[in-house]
């Protein structure tokens, strides 16, 4: 087991104090949820963390980002049903964003849906003028209303990737600790970076989250051994263990803060959340 003053990797772990409550909200940092390996982790990162930030009183917006709707099913949204979505902010110059969003049942955390239909945005965006700021533009009239907006990337690096880290201030890349963990990681990185040398150049890499993290096995331990001597202290402290709780909390609709509010996995998401104010990454 690993000691509770060491990290996974053995860095001593700092204290992350609760964050201070904020006076007034807003402008939001925007950070995205990405990478194009599936099933890491980024929907259920997005949905707790967002919740953990919204109970520490931040105003906190998730943006589902991906056609099949992850971040929406698991906010009790079902977006089968919605006719207007992120896919209406897209395409439609005049789509009003305010009337897209959607209080979820966590106070301070609201939701842009998605559903199938994004998956057209793909090929029906290529031939728009400015077509990797399209989502940014759309944004922005709500940026002062969160102090935090999540974007929930599909596993994939395309057009809508691109957009949402032309969007974003920072990205979060969660990485499943099994051994081919680092396979496409790179091109994750250089996608990162040909999108701050051509189009956003305040992107930031906010952090990598080891996540279904099993401290039993010799295995895992390895899988973040060699992603910290590869990425550094970019590493974040917090990891997230693998627990059934995360799958029960998806088909209960509910984030874990509420759904298992004492348990290790609320607690880690509530970690990571204090981890990222304290670093500066958001309010
Ligand atoms: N820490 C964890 N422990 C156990 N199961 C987890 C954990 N995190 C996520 N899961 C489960 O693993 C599956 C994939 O997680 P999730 O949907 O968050 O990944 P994703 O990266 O968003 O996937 P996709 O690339 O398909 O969008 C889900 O069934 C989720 O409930
Ligand atoms: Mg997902």
């Amino acid at each position: 087991m690993t000691d509770p003053q060491l990290d996974a990797v053995g860095r001593p772990m700092p204290e992350f104090p609760d964050p201070t409550p904020l006076a007034s909200h807003g402008p939001a940092r925007v950070i995205a949820l990405c990478n194009q390996k599936g099933g890491v982790g980024k929907t259920t990162t997005t949905i707790n963390l967002g919740a953990a930030l919204a109970e520490y009183g931040r105003r906190v917006l998730i943006v589902d980002f991906d056609p099949q709707g992850a971040a929406s099913v698991g906010l009790g949204i079902s977006p089968h049903e919605l006719d207007r979505t992120v896919y209406n902010l897209l395409m439609e110059r005049d789509a009003h964003i305010h009337s897209l969003i959607q209080h979820t049942a966590t106070p301070n955390l609201d939701l842009l849906p998605a559903n199938i239909d994004l998956s057209a945005a793909e090929v029906q965006l290529v031939g728009e003028v400015a077509r990797e700021t399209v989502l940014a533009r759309a944004l922005r009239p709500i940026l002062d209303d969160y102090d935090v907006v999540f974007i929930d990337c599909q596993p994939s690096l395309g057009l809508l990737a691109v957009n949402a880290l032309t969007a974003a201030h920072g990205v979060l890349i969660p990485l499943e600790c099994e051994f081919f963990a680092l396979r496409g990681v790179a091109l994750l990185v250089e996608t990162i970076d040909k999108v701050r040398d051509r189009l956003n150049p305040r992107l930031e890499l906010d952090g990598i989250l080891a996540t279904m993290y099993d401290p039993r096995t010799l295995h895992a331990r390895e899988v973040v051994a060699r992603v910290h001597e590869a990425f550094g202290d970019a590493l974040l402290h917090t990891v997230i263990s693998r627990t059934v709780k995360f799958p029960d909390a998806t088909v209960a609709a509910e984030p874990i803060t509420t759904y298992a509010p004492t348990h290790s996995g609320a607690a880690a998401y509530r970690q990571l959340a204090r981890e990222l104010v304290a670093r500066g990454d958001a309010a």
